[in-house]
């Protein structure tokens, strides 16, 4: 019997640990040693779906605690991943299998060089799910979930589960081309957005950012395709252009950490382009610009 643990319960972790109880899955909720749900000794999410509510209860354990871990999905930003699964490192046993579902690319590099004894694969997903409040979550609309492991065509005996969920969810047996052609589309957009508080539709209405998305999106293809990514990049503005009319009115998930005044993914969107833009000499400047910029808004007030 698989047992998931879910580092990162906002809405998409809180999401999928309701989808996975729903299928007979037990979950449990990795908690922060000072979280408040630790001393009821388990924690509710309220799932919406249209006037729908669906209250779950979970257990939850403190990622300090000593029991082991042998599935774990991690739904944090991309830059607490890394942190976070160090949090419960001691608890994981050889060969656990981690499923890292986030944007962004470089940090499951950095977790395959930190825990080589891991079984770990990534994903990426386009649910469409919100956080409404702490531990309420609105199901506004299906996506699609890919998931994979570098190198490997079939999908592990685990994976029977997942494909079972109630939603679009299927292996890939080339993951790294569906998380190369979500970086670009993040890249393409998220920034500008940020930069310029204004929702996605605001970049194809306004002619200067449509102008500006154009040449990240040179930029980006001609990056991706140096590092072997070709595929990824197929018709990357036309993409590019159709996410940002079907997402007219969203507020893409940096301009909301930059509201909210937390860290943004920024190092393993643009950051991580530019890191292979120079890996194989080539230049990027739209996107080196929006990176110091992006970076510049959260850098927090100049020591005096
Ligand atoms: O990160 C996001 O906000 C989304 O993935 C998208 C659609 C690229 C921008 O809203």
């Amino acid at each position: 019997m698989q047992h998931w643990h879910i580092l990162g319960a906002g809405a998409i972790g809180g999401l999928f640990a309701t989808l996975l109880q729903d299928a007979g899955t037990p979950c449990t909720l990795l908690l922060r040693d000072n979280d408040p749900d630790l001393v009821a000794g388990n924690a509710c999410i309220t799932l919406r779906r249209g006037e729908q509510l669906h209250r779950h209860r979970f257990a939850v354990s403190a990622c300090s605690d000593r029991s082991p871990v042998a599935h774990l999905l991690v739904c944090t930003k991309a830059c607490d991943i890394v942190p976070a699964i160090a949090a419960v490192g001691h608890r994981l046993v050889p060969g656990a299998t981690v499923l890292l579902l986030a944007n962004g690319l470089g940090y499951q590099d950095q977790v395959r060089g930190r825990w080589p004894q891991l079984d770990c694969f990534a994903g990426s997903t386009t649910e469409g799910a919100f956080r409404e409040a702490r531990r309420s979550i609105c199901h506004a609309g299906h996506g699609s979930t890919l998931v994979g492991q570098p190198g490997r065509a079939a999908a592990p005996d685990w994976f029977t589960t997942w494909r079972e969920l109630p939603i679009s969810c299927e292996w890939s047996a080339d993951i790294d081309t569906v998380l190369w052609r979500k970086l670009a589309i993040n890249c393409a957009i998220n920034p500008v957005t940020a930069l310029h508080h204004c929702p996605n539709g605001a970049l194809a209405e306004r002619p200067d950012l449509a102008a500006l998305v154009r040449e990240l999106c040179t930029e980006i293809r001609a990056v991706a395709i140096a590092a072997g990514q070709e595929q990824a990049v197929r018709d990357l503005h036309p993409q590019v252009m159709t996410v940002i009319r079907a997402t007219a009115s969203n507020r893409s998930s940096m301009l909301q950490d930059v509201l909210a005044g937390r860290a943004t993914e920024i190092d393993y969107l643009t950051g991580y382009l530019l890191a292979q833009a120079q890996r194989f000499g080539l230049e990027a400047p739209w996107n080196a610009t929006l990176l110091a910029a992006v970076k510049a808004l959260t850098a927090g007030p100049a020591p005096s």
